[in-house]
């Protein structure tokens, strides 16, 4: 008799994995299939917790060169050792993927080790039926399966990924020394953080975007201000061109150029090439076709507001579906569906997701642009307070960037905000509960917030709604 169980997840990722857990400490059976030799997925292994241990490492490396010295610490001789920031980077991922194992057996959660494939639904082939998935030569039965596997790079024809000259983050983030000048296809997340990191090792970095404007999607003025921020910085953009063709040789890469309407193409010289043009959701060799589940126009699995697929007994969740492609979105979808399958009423509350880019200064948003608004046709009222302006953030030396608040202007319920500035990853989230608890701007501006504190500016922002703010 196969061994069987109540829910068989596909990919132990932040959705994946967080699922199980979740289903396991609502009383199911659960097994996660993971092929990876460890858990924790693109976030934990190769995405979201290497890429932040090198942002660190290499801001602290930029702030001991060349930040420091305005607070009257000096050094002689500021010197990297890429092989010991690399070392540590991979010991911060082994402690997290290492976290997660616990987690498991903690919550008994089965690692079924090896590439997952559906190989019957749930009640597929007759009536109550359970469902099978095969892992390494065996077949596991199941009422429920979860796919959650995630996304890959997206490739670019002509620009042939070798994860050594021409590499996606995986490799951007491996690289055994600092590239003399890395260009980077695609201004999107990876392209700036990534360019930001080696960058601040010493790399002359390009990107080249093909839009007209950086990070498409966040807040007009935001990606403005990132860009000219970021150019400050030494990053070079090329926008409004596309990289038509990489050839290789010893010497390094030349990349064809043409403006993205089309016109003269031009060779650009890298060492390096990092293709970051999006990522594109992972459903090969899953059995899914064969079990009928539909996908959409994007190759990503289609779900309903519950996750389910149109096969019975199948659900989706994280980079696999529609929606951004963030982890935290993708952990609190597992949450949601393990939920719903333990009879209870999970919910994600999409509006209210923030997202954030990890350059210094960061990047950080939740809810909706005044394009958007514009577009929808909502009446808006908007308040911005800059970090000029915060005794914090002058006393910390960082005083680039603003919060923005967007509120309805009848109800003056926060629809959005939109940040660049120090630590606004972390800020955002006072804005993200504001959505979630259907707060109006006056709420966040007469909450008392402590001084002398970056969050301040997010106070003066909401007053500056109605007009009132303090301190400008
Ligand atoms: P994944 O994390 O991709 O996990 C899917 C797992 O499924 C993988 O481990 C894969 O091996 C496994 N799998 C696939 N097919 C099978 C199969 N047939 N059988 C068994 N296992 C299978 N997001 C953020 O929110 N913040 C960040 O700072 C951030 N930084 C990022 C940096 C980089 C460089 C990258 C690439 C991504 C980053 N992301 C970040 C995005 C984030 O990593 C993803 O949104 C998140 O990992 C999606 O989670 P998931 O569970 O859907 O899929
Ligand atoms: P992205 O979607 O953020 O950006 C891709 C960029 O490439 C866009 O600006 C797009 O216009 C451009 N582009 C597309 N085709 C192009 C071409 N042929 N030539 C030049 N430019 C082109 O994708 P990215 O940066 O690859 O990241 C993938 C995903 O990973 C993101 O959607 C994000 O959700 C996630 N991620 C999240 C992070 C975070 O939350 N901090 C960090 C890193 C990744």
């Amino acid at each position: 008799m196969p061994e069987s169980f109540d829910v068989i997840v596909i990919g132990a990722g932040p959705g994946g994995y967080v699922c199980a857990i979740r289903a396991a400490q609502l009383g199911l059976k659960v097994a996660c299939v993971e092929k990876r030799a460890t858990l924790g997925g693109t976030c934990l292994n190769v995405g979201c917790i290497p890429s932040k241990a090198l942002l660190q490492s290499s801001e602290h490396f930029e702030e001991a060169k060349h930040k420091l010295a305005e607070h009257g610490v000096l050094f002689d001789g500021v010197k990297l050792d890429l092989a010991k920031m690399q070392a540590r980077k991979g010991e911060v991922v082994t402690a997290n993927v290492k976290g997660v194992e616990f987690l498991f057996k903690k919550n008994k959660v089965t690692w079924l080790k090896g590439a997952g494939r559906i190989v019957a639904a749930p009640g597929g082939a007759g009536q109550g039926s359970p469902g099978k998935v095969e892992v390494a030569g065996e077949t596991y039965e199941t009422k429920t399966i979860v796919v959650a596997t995630g996304s890959e790079s997206t490739p670019l024809r002509g620009v042939e990924v070798d994860e050594a000259q021409v590499v996606t983050s995986t490799g951007a983030l491996e690289l055994p020394k600092v590239p003399g000048h890395l260009v980077v296809i695609g201004g999107g997340v990876i392209g700036l953080e990534l360019g930001s990191v080696w960058r601040r090792l010493g790399a002359e970095v390009t990107v080249i975007e093909f839009l007209d404007r950086l990070v498409p999607g966040m807040d007009n003025e935001v990606a403005k201000l990132l860009e000219r921020t970021l150019s400050k910085q030494g990053l070079k953009f090329r926008l409004k061109s596309k990289v038509t063709g990489a050839v290789k040789s010893a010497e390094g890469v030349t990349l064809t150029v043409e403006p993205a309407a089309g016109g003269a193409a031009e060779e650009v010289k890298a060492d390096v090439v990092l293709l970051a043009i999006g990522r594109r959701p992972h459903t090969e060799g899953l059995g899914l076709a064969e079990a009928g589940v539909e996908m959409d126009e994007r190759g990503r699995v289609k779900t309903d507001a519950h996750f389910a697929t149109n096969v019975p007994g199948i659900y989706a969740i994280g980079d696999v579906i529609a929606g951004a492609m963030l982890a935290h979105k993708a952990e609190d979808e597992g949450v949601a569906l393990a939920e719903i399958l333990a009879g209870q009423k999970g919910h994600v509350n999409y509006a209210a997701i923030p997202g954030v880019i990890y350059t210094w200064p960061e990047v950080a948003s939740v809810g909706a642009t005044e394009e958007e608004l514009k577009a929808a046709g909502i009446a808006y009222k908007s308040g911005k307070f800059p970090f000029t302006a915060n005794g914090r953030a002058r006393a910390m030396g960082d005083l680039d960037g603003f919060v923005k608040i967007l509120a309805d202007a009848k109800t003056d319920r926060v629809l959005g905000a939109h940040m660049l500035g120090p630590d606004v990853g972390t800020l955002i989230a006072e804005i993200s509960l504001a959505i979630e608890f259907g707060a109006s701007s006056e709420d966040v501006a007469r909450t008392c917030h402590a001084h002398p504190t970056l969050n301040e500016v997010v106070k003066e922002a909401a007053l500056a709604v109605e007009g009132r703010a303090l301190h400008i």
